[in-house]
C-alpha cells in the first residue's frame, strides 16, 4: 500500500474493506477496488475531473488502439531509464488505459494511478489490473515522498512540485503534450484557419533529458470513433457551431497524430 493519508500524510494499514493512518483517519475501497482520498479542502483544481461521458468516449476511443503510438513511445522511455520492477505512476491517469497496458507488459512493475474524476478512476479500477488507483487530486497527491521510479503525465494539469516530491532521487518524469500536427485534418474540418499546436514543455526546474516525437496516422471509418476523439480533446470546448456540423457528417477521417514527450529526471541527492 504506497497511498498515505490525504489529511495527515500518515501512513495507512489495511484492515478488511478500509484503510485507517494511524491518526485514525479511514477511509474505505469502493466496490470497484478503488479508494476515494479526495478531502473537502483540497479544492485547487477542477473539483470533479472529467465526467462519465468523457470517461466513456475516452475508453471507446483508446481500447481501439488509436492512440497506442503515445503508448508505445511512454513505453520505450520507461525501458530505457528503469527497472522491471519499478515503481510507476500515471498521473491523471483517465480511465486507465495506459497503466493497464503497461501493467500487461510489464507484470513486474507496481503501478499506480490517481486521478481526480471519479467516473475515470472506477473505469480504471474495473478492469482489474493489479494496478492501485485512487480518486485524487495532483495538487496534492496522497503518495509519500521519494516514493516513485517512474512518472508519467498525459494531457493534464502540471504540479512541479508534487511532482519533484513523490519522485524518488534519480526518478524520470515524461510529460506527453501535443504535438505541432496533432489532429490537423480534424482541425481543417473544425476551422476556417487552424493553428499548427506549439508544444510548449511544461513549466518546470526538474533536470531536463531529451525530448521525443512519436506519431502517425489514423483511420476512423465511422462517425461515432471521430465524435469520441473530438470530445477528448480541447477543442471541443471551443469549437464554433458550423464546425462541429462539418464534423459531425464527415463519415470518415484520415489524420496525423502526433506527440512530444519531455523528460526530466529528478536530481540524485
Ligand atoms: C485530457 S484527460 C487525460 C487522461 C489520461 N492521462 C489519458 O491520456 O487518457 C485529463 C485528465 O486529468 C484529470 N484532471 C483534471 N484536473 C485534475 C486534478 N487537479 N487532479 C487530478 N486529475 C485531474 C481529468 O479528470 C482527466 O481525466
Ligand atoms: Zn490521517
Amino acid at each position: 500500500m504506497k497511498w498515505i493519508c490525504p489529511v495527515c500524510s500518515a501512513a495507512f494499514s489495511q484492515s478488511g474493506n478500509s484503510v485507517r493512518c494511524t491518526n485514525g483517519h479511514c477511509f474505505d475501497f469502493a466496490k470497484e477496488g478503488y479508494l476515494n482520498l479526495l478531502t473537502g479542502n483540497r479544492k485547487k483544481g477542477s473539483e470533479t475531473g472529467d465526467n462519465k461521458d468523457m470517461a466513456l468516449c475516452r475508453r471507446a476511443f483508446l481500447s481501439k488502439g488509436c492512440f497506442d503510438t503515445l503508448l508505445n513511445a511512454v513505453d520505450a522511455v520507461f525501458t530505457d531509464h528503469c527497472a522491471e520492477e519499478s515503481v510507476i505512476l500515471d498521473i491523471c491517469c483517465g480511465e486507465g488505459y495506459y497503466s493497464d497496458t503497461l501493467k500487461q507488459r510489464h507484470p513486474q512493475a507496481e503501478i499506480i494511478g490517481f486521478d481526480l474524476s471519479k467516473e475515470m478512476i472506477r473505469l480504471a479500477a474495473k478492469r482489474k489490473s493489479g494496478n492501485a488507483y485512487a480518486v485524487a487530486n495532483l495538487f496534492h497527491i496522497p503518495l509519500p515522498d521519494n516514493s516513485i521510479d517512474f512518472a508519467f503525465h498525459l494531457f493534464a494539469p502540471f504540479d512541479e512540485t508534487e511532482f519533484l516530491r513523490v519522485l524518488k532521487p534519480g526518478g524520470i518524469l515524461v510529460s506527453a503534450v501535443a504535438g505541432e500536427n496533432h489532429l490537423w485534418q480534424m482541425k481543417e474540418i473544425l476551422y476556417d484557419a487552424p493553428y499548427k499546436n506549439d508544444e510548449k514543455p511544461p513549466k518546470t526546474e526538474l533536470a531536463f533529458i531529451e525530448k521525443r516525437h512519436a506519431e502517425s496516422k489514423i483511420h476512423l471509418d465511422n462517425s461515432e470513433d471521430i465524435f469520441a476523439m473530438f470530445k477528448m480533446t480541447p477543442y471541443f470546448y471551443h469549437t464554433p457551431s458550423e464546425g462541429i456540423r462539418r464534423l459531425e457528417q464527415t463519415p470518415q477521417l484520415d489524420t496525423e497524430i502526433s506527440f512530444t514527450l519531455y523528460i526530466y529526471r529528478k536530481p540524485e541527492e
